[in-house]
C-alpha cells in the first residue's frame, strides 16, 4: 500500500517524509525516532519531494534508525552500494551526483582510485600546517568578537562557526581570502536545499554548482602551472601509478571538501554550544579539566549535533535487513541521528556528558566502511581548539535566544545562534 507524505500510518508511526517532522520541535523528533527504533523490521516511506525539481518521486526507502543496522551497511559496500543515483533519498542521474558528490557517490574501484589520490592532500606534512592555521584563525576570530563587539553580543554562526571552519577549509585548498564569502554563499546554497532561505528553486542549485564548478578549474589550473603548498596543488599534481585526476574530477572533488568540510563542522561547534549553555553543569566539568575530557567531550559532541542526519545506499542483490528482505535497487536511508542516540548501544543516550566512554563509537562521520569522514580528524581538531580558545578567552560565552534551525532532513543545521559573553 502507498501512503502519501502527510498521511498518518497505520503502523503509528510518525512520517519521515513530511516536512512537519523535520521542522517540529525537536524532542517530539527524538520521541518519534524513538518509536521507529523500537518498532521491529524497517519502516517503508514514499520519498518526500523537492520542490520545484525536476527530479521525479522515486518508489520510497527504508529507514534505518538503530546503530545496528546503520554500522551493517556502512560496512557491506558490496551489497549496500554508494553509485546507484547517489546517497541522498531522491536519485539524481549518475553524472549529476558524481558532480555534486564526487568520490562520495562512488564505488570501488572507481572510489578508492579517488580516494587514494585525495588522501595524498591529506599527508601528515599537510595536516600539521593545518594544525597552525586551525589555532590562528580560532584566536583570530575570538579577537574580532572582542573588538567588533563591544556591547559582548552576536551571532554565534556569523561571528565564529561558520567562517571558523570555512576560513580553514579555503585556505588548506588555497582560496584567496576575498573569494571566501563567495564559497560560503556557495555552500549555503548546495547544503541549504530544502529552505527557502537558501534555494529558492532547483536552478539556483545547478547554477551555484557550475559556478563553483568553474571557480575550481580556474584555480586548479593556476596551481597545476604554478604549485604552492596548498591542497589544490597537491591534487593538480598527485601522481597514483601516472594516474592524475581529470579536470572534471577534481572540480567535484573541488565541491565536495568546501562543502563537507565547511556546514557540517560549523553545525557541529554550534550545537556544541547550545549543549554547553544547556547542561552548565557538563561545561564546568569540562572546562575545569580541560585536557582529560577533550577526547570523549568532542565525540559526545558530534554524536549530540549529529550534523550529517542522512546518507542512502542503494540495495545490490537480495539479502535481509532487520528480517526485512531487500532486493537490487530497494533505498535504505541511514538515519545516523537516531543511530546516535540508540538506548541499545548507549547508556541514557538523551543525557549530553561530556565524559561518556568513547566506545561504543558515535556514528556521525559514518559507521565505518569505505566511505567514512576523510576529514574526521580535521574535524575533532577544530572543535576542540574552538571549545578551547572560548574557554580561555570567552569564558562567559553563552546562548542567548531560539537558535533558527535549518529546515532541511539532511544537515542538522543552525542558521543563527544569538550569544552573550
Ligand atoms: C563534524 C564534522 C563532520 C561530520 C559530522 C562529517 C560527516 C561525514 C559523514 C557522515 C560522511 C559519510 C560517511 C559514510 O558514508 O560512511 C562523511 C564523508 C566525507 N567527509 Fe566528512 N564530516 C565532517 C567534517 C569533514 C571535514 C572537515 C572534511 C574535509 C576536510 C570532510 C570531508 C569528507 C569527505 C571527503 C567525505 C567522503 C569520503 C568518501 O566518500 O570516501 N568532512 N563525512
Amino acid at each position: 500500500m502507498r501512503i502519501e507524505p502527510g498521511q498518518p500510518r497505520p503502523d503509528g508511526l510518525p512520517d519521515l517524509s513530511d516536512r512537519n517532522f523535520w521542522i517540529g520541535p525537536r524532542d517530539e523528533r527524538a520521541t518519534g525516532f524513538r518509536a521507529i527504533r523500537d518498532t521491529p523490521g524497517l519502516p517503508f516511506y514514499p520519498e518526500p519531494l523537492f520542490e520545484n525539481s525536476p527530479i521525479e518521486r522515486g518508489p520510497g526507502f527504508y529507514a534505518l534508525t538503530r546503530h545496528e543496522d546503520v554500522w551493517h551497511v556502512s560496512r557491506h559496500p558490496e551489497l549496500f552500494c554508494s553509485g546507484r543515483g547517489g546517497v541522498n533519498i531522491g536519485d539524481l542521474n549518475q553524472e549529476l551526483s558524481e558532480f555534486f558528490g564526487s568520490m562520495i557517490s562512488m564505488d570501488d574501484p572507481k572510489h578508492f582510485r579517488l580516494r587514494s589520490i585525495v588522501a595524498k592532500g591529506f599527508t601528515p606534512k599537510h595536516i600539521r600546517a593545518v594544525e597552525e592555521q586551525v589555532r590562528t584563525t580560532a584566536a583570530a576570530l575570538v579577537d574580532e568578537m572582542l573588538t567588533e563587539h563591544p556591547d559582548r553580543r552576536a551571532d554565534f554562526v556569523e561571528v565564529f562557526s561558520g567562517p571558523f571552519p570555512l576560513r580553514i577549509i579555503c585556505s588548506m585548498m588555497g582560496i584567496p581570502d576575498g573569494d571566501v564569502r563567495q564559497v560560503f554563499e556557495w555552500t549555503n546554497t548546495i547544503l541549504g536545499v530544502g529552505d527557502p532561505e537558501f534555494v529558492g528553486s532547483y536552478d539556483e542549485l545547478v547554477t551555484a554548482g557550475l559556478e563553483i564548478f568553474a571557480y575550481a578549474q580556474a584555480l586548479g589550473e593556476a596551481r597545476r602551472a604554478d604549485p604552492t603548498e596548498d591542497i589544490t596543488s597537491a591534487l593538480m599534481h598527485a601522481d597514483l601509478d601516472g594516474d592524475r585526476l581529470s579536470p572534471q574530477e577534481f572540480g567535484s572533488f573541488f565541491i565536495l571538501l568546501v562543502v563537507a568540510g565547511n556546514e557540517t563542522t560549523r553545525n557541529a561547534i554550534s550545537h556544541g554550544l547550545l549543549a554547553l549553555t544547556e547542561h552548565p553543569d557538563q561545561r564546568e566539568r569540562w572546562f575545569a579539566d580541560y585536557d582529560a575530557h577533550v577526547r570523549s567531550a568532542v565525540e559526545e559532541i558530534v554524536r549530540w549535533a549529529s550534523p550529517v542526519i542522512h546518507f542512502r545506499r542503494t540495495v545490490t542483490g537480495d539479502t535481509e535487513l532487520a528480517g526485512v528482505p531487500l532486493h537490487d535497487g530497494d533505498k535504505v536511508v541511514m538515519f545516523y541521528e537516531s543511530a546516535n542516540r540508540d538506548e541499545r548501544v548507549y547508556d541514557e543516550p538523551q543525557r549530553f556528558d561530556v565524559a561518556r566512554p568513547v566506545q561504543p563509537a558515535q556514528v556521525g562521520f559514518g559507521a565505518g566502511g569505505p566511505h567514512f569522514c576523510l576529514g574526521a580528524n580535521l574535524a575533532r581538531r577544530e572543535i576542540a581548539v574552538a571549545f578551547d580558545e572560548i574557554r580561555r578567552r570567552l569564558p562567559e560565552l553563552r546562548v542567548a535566544g531560539a537558535p533558527a534551525y535549518l529546515e532541511s532532513n539532511f544537515i542538522n543545521g543552525i542558521k543563527r545562534l544569538p550569544c552573550v559573553w
